[in-house]
């Protein structure tokens, strides 16, 4: 077992993924309980083999910045720190950090000595941070840089403390398992084995929390919380009441796709609640983000409580709520508060329903894998991952029928064409986003000044990282010139190349 110390790093929760995918069982701490927590696990005679001190929002010289107790460091376990984790371990230890360097997205790492023993020595990370160690605490050298970071990993010469500046954890840094793997396995002496997901294990799980009670379950039609209505549809059959809120804020064609699965692949009693005119009404005047989702969440849930009231029998509210939901929310106690995702906003008290997250730990590779083992349709499982607010957080401003109807236009052709293309499978997302700008255009002869469109459309698997897609020249030129000709009031295409980090997947 590895003891992952939590500095409150949007991606924390993605190492102990990574670790759970070698085999290797994972406790967290917080930098001030870590000596407690490591007492506590000794006496139970399960003393971890290794520690690993994650990034975080904060600076390490900054008031009120997460530290740790000097007795982790005197453990004389294995440690490797983690961006945050690694500024704070050279602090520490006496070194220097600085606000230097900014660097957020991809890097080209270069190993000046093949430490983790990687085939390649040269090699893509993602970096996400504002400070770097510029003074190296005694006994530390660096063994890998990239072009403006000379201290990018680190090693000491006792071959037990290491520091990166970069994520190894996230998906789009190359050889970041290996390197995670060689720490684990060379560095700590953990026996790696492959992991593999128990979907009984899951469905037992809910049984026992359940038991005889009605279970209310929130599906969208997405890939989530239809694995989570399956699962509590195989612990508890016909008790489970699947609820679909038509908001008509979703893609073209969903309610039918979600009578579909629930209908026959479940057979369940579905209930739809027809809504689109209320979503509209709670949205009329809203521009702001955060208010546009906080007014989404909260109509989502008076809804359930209306529903929930025609079921008094029911003992639980089921969601499909994942890991990257949870984190982005601020699930972690020093993460930065990014985004409000309506689904787990919490439940009001009076609504008196346990809330039933069977997949909560999972993020979406993870999620699609246990579909798949579920026996879902491929089709289903791989398909790109939707936002509960719908396009209200895709519209720049206030959401209107007329806006929505365009962005709902501009979506499908997207679709068509990056089907046609056979590039649908090949991005996480891909979808318009109305920006709110207004630019000029000649449209027979006649000046419009309308507003203009931007395609976003990513690679990613765990969701927490992302590279804009490769799209060929010829299909983006199709989608923009489908998108202009076909969807009233637009002026103009234009594709949006930004990583994540720093820019989040959806604009808004
Ligand atoms: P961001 O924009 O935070 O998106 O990088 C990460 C993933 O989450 C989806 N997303 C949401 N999903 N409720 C959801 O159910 C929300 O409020 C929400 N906001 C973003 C987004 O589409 C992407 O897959």
């Amino acid at each position: 077992m590895l003891l992952i110390i939590d500095f409150g790093s949007q991606t924390t929760h993605l190492i102990g993924r990574r670790l759970r995918q070698l085999g290797i069982l994972v406790e967290y701490a917080d930098g001030e309980n870590a000596a407690a927590v490591m007492k506590k696990l000794k006496k139970a005679g399960n003393m971890p083999m290794g520690i690993i001190l994650s990034g975080g929002p904060a600076s390490v010289y900054e008031k009120g910045a997460p530290t740790m107790d000097r007795a982790v460091l005197a453990s004389g376990m294995p440690i490797l720190g983690i961006c945050y984790g690694w500024q704070l371990m050279a602090k520490i230890l006496g070194g220097k950090v600085e606000s230097a360097h900014h660097e957020y997205g991809p890097e080209l790492l270069t190993h000046q000595e093949n430490i983790f023993k990687l085939s390649k020595t040269k090699h893509t990370v993602f970096m996400s941070h504002g400070d770097s160690v510029t003074k190296l605490p005694l006994g530390f050298r660096a063994f890998a840089s990239t072009r403006q970071v000379k201290n990018a990993a680190v090693v000491h010469k006792n071959n037990r403390y290491f520091g990166v500046q970069f994520h190894p954890e996230v998906d789009h840094s190359e050889y970041g398992l290996e390197m995670l793997r060689y720490f684990a396995e060379k560095i700590c002496g953990e026996k790696i084995s492959e992991f593999q997901l128990d979907p009984k294990e899951i469905i037992s799980r809910i049984k026992d929390r359940v038991g005889d009670k009605k279970v209310l379950c929130a599906v969208s039609g997405g890939v989530d919380s239809t694995v989570a209505a399956f699962l509590i549809g195989k612990a508890i059959g016909k008790n489970l009441l699947p609820i679909y809120v038509d908001s008509g804020l979703m893609r073209e064609g969903t309610t039918e796709r979600v009578r579909h699965i629930f209908t026959k692949l479940i057979k369940a009693d579905l209930v739809v609640v027809e809504a689109k005119s209320r979503f509209m009404k709670a949205l009329k005047g809203v521009t702001d983000p955060e208010q546009k989702r906080k007014a989404i969440g909260k109509l989502y849930i008076e809804i359930f409580q209306e529903e929930a009231r025609k079921h008094p029998e029911a003992g639980f509210l089921g969601q499909g709520t994942i890991y990257s939901d949870v984190i982005e929310s601020k699930g972690s106690k020093k993460a930065s508060n990014i985004k409000s995702h309506h689904n787990v906003g919490g439940l009001p008290e009076e609504l008196q329903l346990q809330l039933l997250e069977p997949i909560r730990d999972l993020y979406k590779d993870e999620v699609r894998e246990l579909g798949r083992i579920l026996g879902l349709p491929e089709e289903m499982v791989m398909q790109q991952p939707f936002p509960g607010p719908g396009f209200a957080i895709r519209i720049r401003g206030e959401v209107t029928p007329e806006r929505l109807q365009q962005a709902k236009a501009a979506d499908t052709i997207i679709l068509e064409e990056m089907k046609r293309a056979g590039l649908y499978d090949r991005v996480f997302q891909c979808f318009p986003v109305l920006t709110g700008a207004y630019s000029t255009a000649v449209k027979g002869d006649a000046r419009v000044f309308a507003e203009v469109v931007a395609l976003r459309a990513y690679e990613s698997r765990d969701v927490m990282t992302s590279r804009w897609a490769d799209i060929p020249y010829e299909v983006l030129q199709t989608i923009s010139s489908r998108i202009v000709n076909e969807v009233p009031k637009v002026s103009r295409v234009v594709y949006d190349i930004t990583t994540k980090p720093p820019a989040t997947m959806e604009w808004e």
